[in-house]
């Protein structure tokens, strides 16, 4: 991985650190992408000191906020002019509904939006690096349809239908990427990273918060959890694969609905919207 400049989101906690930190020692350049200045450099030194390689950048972003999303994009293509691989890998399981400055449902703003819109921006920088690769933290987790209408919990919320609704999003936005991309030389996969200890249920109150406790106890670390972004992100065996599914670095089966073209197209085209993106961008 040496000379391969990497972007890792979220990087400065779970998954995400333990993503940049295996991508460290495989020697690569990497961006981490935090939303906190404070946590971000403590992240930072940390993967240096447990890695040897001291090319860790931290850079500035609040994925929540689309106009925070295109700074960090311009502030990075001031300080760099390649990219080969990007990782989505930031997200929030909430246990209420809450709005971005955007107006956006917060869950679905973050864990589908957000990638969508990073993934658009970059590609100009992506396509100018090929052999170049995409790759999204998805989860198991997916809802069996979208109701268009739901997409942003407008009528209620529940925690998990919101967060299996975006990640069935991101797995559909996932394959719409990678069929629209066929041939630039940019590869776009996601994954299930398994049950993994991090802080992704720090939202959580009361019975909830104290049952997760319980079941984490079981869960792999995040070491053995950032394992298949890894090999995603390094692993010759996967160049030029594109618009797969992955659990344990293996391919694996997706939920039905994120294999239907027509929603694919619509769900692109809403996120297109939101994000005041052309639709035809690719
Ligand atoms: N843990 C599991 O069992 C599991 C299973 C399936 C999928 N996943 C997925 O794995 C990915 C990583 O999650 P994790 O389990 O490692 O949880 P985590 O420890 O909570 O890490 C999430 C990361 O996302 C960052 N993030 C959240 N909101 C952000 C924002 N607005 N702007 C920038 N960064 C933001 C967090 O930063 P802060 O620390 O600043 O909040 C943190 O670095 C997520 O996409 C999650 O859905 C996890």
């Amino acid at each position: 991985m040496k000379e391969k400049i990497c972007i890792v989101t979220g990087a400065n906690s779970g998954i995400g650190k333990a993503t940049a930190l295996g991508l460290a020692q495989l020697g690569a350049h990497i961006i981490i992408l935090c939303r906190d200045k404070s946590r971000g450099e403590e992240a930072q030194s940390e993967i240096i000191n447990e890695s040897g390689n001291e090319s860790i950048d931290l850079m500035l972003a609040d994925l929540s906020s689309q106009q925070s999303i295109r700074q960090f994009v311009l502030e990075y293509q001031k300080k760099y002019n390649k990219l080969h691989i990007l990782i989505n890998n930031a997200g929030v399981n909430l246990s209420k509904r809450y709005k971005t400055v955007d107006g956006v449902e917060r869950v679905f703003a973050i864990n589908t939006l957000a990638p969508f819109l990073l993934s658009n921006l970059l590609l100009k920088i992506l396509k100018n690096s090929k052999p170049a690769r995409i790759i999204n933290v998805a989860s198991s987790v997916q809802s069996k349809s979208i109701n268009f209408d739901q997409l942003q919990s407008k009528k209620y919320f529940r925690s998990w239908k919101a967060y299996s609704r975006s990640k069935a999003a991101l797995v559909l936005i996932t394959y719409e990427f990678a069929r629209r991309l066929n041939g630039t030389g940019i590869t776009v996969n996601c994954l299930h990273p398994g049950f993994t200890k991090t802080n992704i249920t720090r939202n959580y109150k009361g019975i909830i918060k104290f049952f997760t406790k319980i079941i984490f106890r079981f869960a792999q670390s995040p070491e053995k959890g950032a394992e298949t972004s890894v090999y995603l992100a390094s692993s010759p065996e996967v160049e030029g694969i594109s618009g797969k599914f992955f659990i344990n670095k293996k391919e694996a089966k997706s939920k039905d609905i994120t294999h239907d073209t027509y929603v694919a197209k619509k769900l692109w085209d809403v996120c297109a919207n939101l994000t005041n993106l052309n639709s035809n961008i690719t």
